[in-house]
């Protein structure tokens, strides 16, 4: 049996109580035989500060770069608002991102039939939605040099982003939304701003031309990002794969997750590139949902996203299709009995909190599994 050694982050805020919940499934599947899987545990974002003065050390990168996947819970909350930007909690999630070459973030929307009237959308829209948003993960504004704060001397500073693209980037998420799409829908949707933003026109030319060099048996079209968000929320069934960069990546996926119902649904897979030597990939997976401050250490945050994102690395890292379809059924399954946490719950329905609803989850796939 293959074995596999992942590093769990867990973070700041309800990142820990989510992770408790993996950490289940990892027992089951060591008790099981289904896999052997060893971890070690990291410190990240504000935990790290706390501890290093630092959001991520050398040591525990180097982790990250040795581990078979990097499991991830979430970073950030209101006590560390005030320390300095470079060692803010998120700056040690990006250096992972950045470092590990993670270039290509997968965040799959998907409507569980009984949560569909938990969107905020009429259930006739979102009902058996399955759209996956590809956002890049590596450039654009988020990692643009300069980025700096001037000050002009007048009493006025000077705030700069740079949003950067070269066709290698664009190209290699592009062959990766075509590749998707092939196995599931087969149509991609590009979006950027083409109408305002010279990134945007290199975007837009690079995909397609891409399309018509490799991909012409794939539906292509391309979206401006604003109007693409608004037709997310008008017909989202629309979508199959939404390819687009770092920064309307966040925000479309942040819209797309409240398709399905809550933020704490929505799982993320963060890909780098194929070693061709070992064939293997750098890799971490972690909810899309925040560390959810208000409602840390109490116990009641949903683990789904986190849960179904250690299903992402089960399907995409280790090769095991059958056991990630095996989560996800599980999820499905207790969803479908009517099990709530308070995030997916209708007014007045009972709720379950973050173990219980670990619990079951893995009770269910204890039973598929045996
Ligand atoms: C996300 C988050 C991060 C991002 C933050 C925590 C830096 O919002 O993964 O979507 O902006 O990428
Ligand atoms: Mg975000």
């Amino acid at each position: 049996m293959a074995s596999y050694n992942l590093l769990l982050l867990p973070g700041d805020g309800i990142g820990p109580e989510v992770m408790a919940e993996v950490k289940k499934l990892i027992d089951l599947f060591n008790k099981k035989g289904i896999a052997k899987f060893s971890y070690e545990e990291g410190l990240v974002g504000g935990a790290c500060y706390d501890a290093h003065k630092v959001s991520i050390t050398d040591a525990t990168m180097a982790k990250a770069e040795a581990a078979d996947a990097v499991i991830f819970g979430a970073v950030g909350g209101p006590q560390w608002d005030k320390v300095p930007y470079e060692v803010r909690p998120e700056a040690g999630l990006l250096r992972l991102r950045k470092d590990l070459g993670l270039y290509a973030n997968l965040r799959p929307a998907v409507t569980y039939p009984a949560l569909a009237d938990a969107s905020s959308l009429k259930r006739e829209l979102v009902e058996g939605l399955d759209i996956m948003i590809l956002r890049e993960l590596t450039g654009g504004v988020y990692f643009g040099e300069p980025k700096t704060i001037t000050d002009l001397g007048n009493g006025q500073k000077r705030a700069v982003d740079t949003q950067v693209y070269d066709t290698y980037e664009i190209e290699r998420i592009g062959r990766v939304a075509f590749e998707l799409a092939r196995q599931r829908g087969n149509k991609v949707t590009s979006m950027e701003k083409r109408n305002v933003m010279k990134s945007g026109v290199l975007w837009n030319e690079v995909m397609t031309d891409l399309h018509a060099r490799e991909f012409k048996d794939v539906q292509f079209e391309s979206q401006l990002a604003d109007s693409g968000g608004m037709q997310l929320v008008k017909n989202p069934k629309q979508f199959d794969v939404v390819v687009t960069d770092n920064l309307f990546g966040d925000m479309l996926s942040d819209i797309a997750a409240m398709l399905t119902g809550s933020l704490g649904m929505l799982a993320s897979a963060s890909l780098g590139e194929v070693n061709p030597k070992t064939q293997k990939r750098k890799a971490l997976y972690e909810p899309v949902h925040g560390s959810a401050p208000d409602i840390a250490g109490k116990g009641i945050a949903n683990p789904i996203a986190m849960i179904a994102s250690f299903g992402m690395a089960l399907r995409y890292s280790f090769g095991m299709g059958k056991e990630a379809d095996m989560v996800d059924a599980a999820i499905s399954s207790v969803l479908a009995h009517g099990l709530r946490t308070g995030d997916i719950a209708a007014k007045g329905e009972a709720t379950v909190s973050t173990a219980e609803m670990g619990q079951a989850i893995a009770e269910e796939i204890e039973t598929a599994a045996s």
